[in-house]
């Protein structure tokens, strides 16, 4: 529809049918054979506010969807629904989570991941995904760490730029795209104490040095929605602070697109104790810019009369609305209200080979080898081995937020083995062990025959344990005071490692845990995180080395978790910590542990190995002056006997500035291919903007002087060079 006949549908509406473009309800609403009196009636909305309502969260189905909205449009007529729902790592298909795919360092693989999500989900009649999650996170206790891509800014910005072109293409309105939400605006991961939902202090200039690029990455790459976080900032609750919306978002940011409410969060201004009642929320969030309400009645019940009142002007409500109307044009619901639902679609692309290889694909590149003493793995397939412990055989290899796919789908470890093994399947065995802790109910977890799990260790030549925790003890709401591995699988550990040293330990987590106790008594350890549909499937291949691990982390894991939250590019400090000698108290540092984590940010290891040369640079002086760079170059080389996939990484740091900063950053990474003594040339442009940072006058500029960088293979690296900027 052309901007001016929507103008003049806008125009057409009364106010109530305005305001109910800015109602997103849940989809039960509309199945309830009484709207009523069934939930409507505990939100305090009637059946005519239900018909208004602009949008509806988690309703899916090619044939549910249009049923709704046939039902819908008879009584509306005049403006279709739009259907969204929270395709975060995949949709029936479903890929790593997040966390694993910032563990690949290869962006371009969640790009064809949230590509093949929008396929999915679009022919199941979904418009929006709520994805990217572009939190930065520093605390493993913080539950939904699961659905970041880690604790980097610059690795988090591509991948929210590469999601965002995954799920939208070059245009929402084209069959298979749907539009993305950015989420949480802002600064969510902050979390004091790592506990959800809980306050988030952070100064201006961390919040716009460490946690907004990301954001900001996926603005540019013209995410169509953002959402507003539960938190507040500088004790503001996000979805009423109009400095973060309007003046940051809006203005700063050039966000002009729909702002929508995470869930229930404008009514949670008045439990913020901001607002004494919906009145007086829906005021301050409409005010703030936030164009739709989810699932709250604090817009459809307010709103007219504060117009009436003159509370609020009736303009911010004809913004809003028309923003939902653009979007809903972009999507070309108004020509075709159904937009991609298919039956016929969804029986030919859900679960399709193609995109379950795509999933098996990501998986296998999301696992972290942290450890592998002797070479114990790869396995070989004429070893006997044990594998033991509870997620031997648990379908829930998905990750929290994966309510559209069937775990009857996954491929479990014991399948992926026995299927990778074929006739050889008898040199394996598989005993659970324990049980995995269930929410709520027991923390721990519960030993279960240990002596045919030791009785399985002593019969192999090597003992590979599952261990981890339960898709749903990550995510929303699931914040931790201890992330090491549950009490009953240690029990279990320690039995089997008191009676053999052949030992690779397994982690399926959806945060990094903290090894410690672990890591002495293994061989080996891989961090599998939540590996997806074919899960089973890509940790065979890894573990026989069908294809060699090339995840890097994405999160630091801490020795302790009193170390958290922790992040590699910190300040250094005006105490430093040192191995004083004599030993010095006065200095940042802990008598009781290291400051260090047990294994750093983009670190993992690979079945062979490689080489760096020394750092070349074709100049050491940068000028600010358009167009100039430094080259920066290292020789890389297979120097192991099989084919292996590095991360190349720059890291840069400004040695002296107005105010303090990072140790040093992530700027740059290639992920590059070797074949056994393959050698490849890496290259990085050094350019003036990769060094701006917030100065003491808060203008985000680069400062003249002495720089370093470094290029390796993980945050530790000492392969180092200087440069001067003028
Ligand atoms: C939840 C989450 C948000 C999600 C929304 C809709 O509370 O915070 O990430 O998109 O509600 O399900």
């Amino acid at each position: 529809m052309e901007q001016q006949k929507l103008l003049e549908l806008l125009h057409s509406l009364t106010i109530e049918e305005k305001i109910g473009q800015l109602l997103q309800l849940s989809g039960d609403f509309f199945t309830t054979t009484d709207a009523v009196t069934g939930p409507a009636a505990n939100l305090g909305i009637g059946e005519d506010d239900v018909y208004r309502c602009g949008s509806v969260l988690s309703t899916i189905g090619a044939e549910k969807t249009k049923e709704m909205q046939d039902m819908f449009l008879a009584k509306n007529k005049k403006i279709p629904m739009m259907f969204m729902a929270d395709i975060i790592n995949g949709y029936r298909t479903v890929f790593p989570i997040p966390l694993a795919q910032g563990a690949t360092f290869n962006p371009e693989l969640s790009k064809e991941g949230a590509s093949i999500a929008a396929k999915e989900a679009a022919a199941s009649g979904i418009h929006v995904t709520f994805s990217p999650m572009a939190d930065m996170v520093r605390d493993g206790r913080w539950g939904r760490v699961m659905e970041s891509t880690g604790e980097d800014i610059y690795l988090n910005s591509c991948f929210a730029e590469k999601m965002v072109e995954g799920y939208q293409g070059d245009d929402i309105g084209k069959k298979g795209n749907i539009a993305a939400c950015l989420k949480h605006f802002a600064g969510y991961g902050g979390a004091v104490a790592g506990r959800d939902y809980n306050e988030v202090e952070l100064s201006e200039r961390t919040l716009r040095e460490d946690y907004l690029p990301a954001y900001e990455a996926a603005i540019k790459a013209g995410v169509k929605l953002v959402m507003t976080s539960f938190n507040t900032l500088d004790r503001i609750p996000s979805s009423a602070n109009k400095k973060l919306m309007r003046n940051i978002l809006r203005d700063e940011m050039g966000f002009e697109d729909v702002l929508i409410s995470d869930y229930a969060a404008i009514n949670e201004i008045i439990d913020h104790q901001v607002a004494e009642n919906r009145a007086q929320a829906a005021k301050l969030a409409i005010e703030a810019g936030v164009d739709i309400d989810m699932m709250t009645a604090c817009y459809v019940s307010e709103l007219k009369n504060l117009v009436a009142e003159g509370g609020i002007s009736e303009s911010l409500i004809d913004e809003a609305a028309l923003r939902v109307l653009e979007l809903k044009n972009e999507l070309g619901l108004f020509e075709n209200p159904y937009k991609d639902a298919s039956v016929e679609d969804e029986k030919k692309l859900l679960l399709c080979p193609k995109h379950r290889e795509a999933s098996r694909r990501a998986a296998e590149e999301s696992f972290v080898l942290l450890k592998n003493e002797e070479h114990i793995l790869p396995l070989k397939k004429e070893e006997k081995v044990a594998f033991i412990g509870p997620f031997c055989e648990e379908k829930g290899l998905l990750g929290f937020w994966t309510f559209f796919s069937d775990r009857a789908d996954t491929i479990t470890v014991r399948e992926g083995v026995e299927s990778y093994l074929g006739e050889q399947k008898d040199h394996v065995s598989f005993v659970n062990g324990a049980s995995l802790p269930i929410l709520g109910e027991d923390w721990t977890g519960k030993l279960l025959d240990v002596k045919e799990a030791v009785e399985a260790a002593k019969n192999a030549d090597k003992v590979v344990l599952l261990l981890g925790e339960k898709e749903d003890a990550m995510g929303e709401g699931a914040s931790k005071l201890n992330t090491r591995i549950p009490a009953a699988q240690k029990e279990l550990f320690d039995a089997v490692t008191s009676i053999t040293e052949q030992v690779i330990l397994v982690v399926f987590s959806g945060r990094p845990f903290v090894l410690t106790l672990e890591e002495p008594k293994t061989k080996a350890i891989l961090e599998a995180w939540m590996p997806g549909t074919d899960g089973g499937s890509a940790l065979a291949n890894v573990l026989y080395g069908e294809i060699s691990p090339s995840g890097k982390l994405s999160m630091s894991f801490p020795w302790d978790e009193g170390q958290l939250p922790y992040n590699y590019n910190h300040p250094r400090t005006a105490r430093p910590h040192r191995d004083y000698v004599p030993y010095n108290r006065f200095q940042s540092h802990y008598v009781d542990g290291p400051n260090e984590p047990l294994y750093p940010f983009g670190f993992g290891l690979s079945y062979t190995t490689f080489h760096y040369s020394p750092i070349t640079l074709d100049k050491n002086v940068l000028t600010k002056n358009d167009g100039d760079m430094i080259t920066a170059s290292v020789t890389v080389k297979n120097t192991g006997d099989v084919a292996g996939k590095e991360v190349v990484q720059l890291y840069l740091h400004d040695v002296f500035a107005s105010v303090t900063h990072p140790v040093r950053s992530l700027k740059g990474f290639e992920k590059i291919l070797l074949q056994p003594g393959e050698e490849k040339t890496v290259q990085f442009q050094i350019k003036e903007d990769m060094l701006r940072l917030w100065n003491i006058g808060m203008e985000h500029v680069s400062e003249p002087g002495a720089f370093e960088l470094w290029i390796g293979g993980d945050s530790l690296t000492d392969n180092r060079a200087e440069f001067t900027l003028v």
